[in-house]
């Protein structure tokens, strides 16, 4: 079957972001892909709710906020009200209670998503299977675009798909961080739906052949 691809902004022109949604949407994009980051989960700062919000002017795609954020539940609100978020996630290192965050995402009628860093084993997101929508399972370590992904975390990808066959579960598996050609295929062998990818659409010299491509 063949993957969503969900562009990450965060590898786009911010000078000229508009023009930078529209053009990834033409060329086939599933998702927009926002990272959120707050200088404090990861060492960086991206944007906030204000931003994702203008890139929804842009286009009429399901935007898919993820949220490094400490205590995203502080901030949930602000993204939660942005209309064309259509998915929010956020990581289960950073919250005091995640199934909260997943709980109240649902209740306003959006995906709840649920992320884990590579050093975090899938274990500590059994208890709340079942109350998120989508597993973010992140490929590098959240921060940066641009890093090479991390071939350790197939195993965690199979082991997420079989979890989910196992319950009867009807989550999307994401991957986020380093996807490229390549990487993507061996995520979608491991059962992965959704392909985040920042550098390798944006800087393609043809994004609708490389969006095409990562949908292998
Ligand atoms: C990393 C972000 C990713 C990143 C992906 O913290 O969550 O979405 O932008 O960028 P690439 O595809 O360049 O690895
Ligand atoms: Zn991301």
């Amino acid at each position: 079957m063949s993957s969503l691809v969900a562009p990450s902004i965060l590898a786009s022109d911010f000078s000229r972001l508009g023009e930078e949604v529209a053009s990834v949407t033409a060329a086939g994009a599933d998702w927009i892909h926002c990272d959120v980051m707050d200088g404090d989960f990861v060492p960086n700062i991206s944007f906030g709710s204000v931003i994702v919000d203008a890139a929804g002017r842009h286009t009429h795609l399901p935007l898919d906020v993820h949220l490094m954020i400490q205590r995203p539940d502080r901030y949930l609100e602000q993204f939660l009200r942005v209309k064309g978020a259509a998915s929010v996630t956020s990581h289960l290192e950073a919250n005091h209670d995640a199934g909260i965050t997943l709980d109240r995402t649902r209740a306003v009628g959006k995906k709840a998503g649920l992320s884990i860093k590579p050093g975090t084993p899938l274990d500590q997101a059994r208890p709340l299977f079942g109350r998120f929508d989508i597993l973010l399972i992140m490929t590098v370590e959240p921060g940066f675009g641009g890093q090479a992904f991390i071939p350790e975390m197939l195993p965690k990808i199979r082991k997420a798909a079989q979890l989910r066959e196992d319950l009867g579960l009807g989550f999307q598996i994401e991957v986020d961080g380093g996807i490229t050609v390549e990487t993507a295929a061996l995520c979608r062998d491991a059962g992965a739906d959704v392909m985040v990818a920042g550098t390798s659409v944006f800087k393609a010299a043809d994004r609708a052949a490389e969006i095409l491509a990562l949908k292998g």
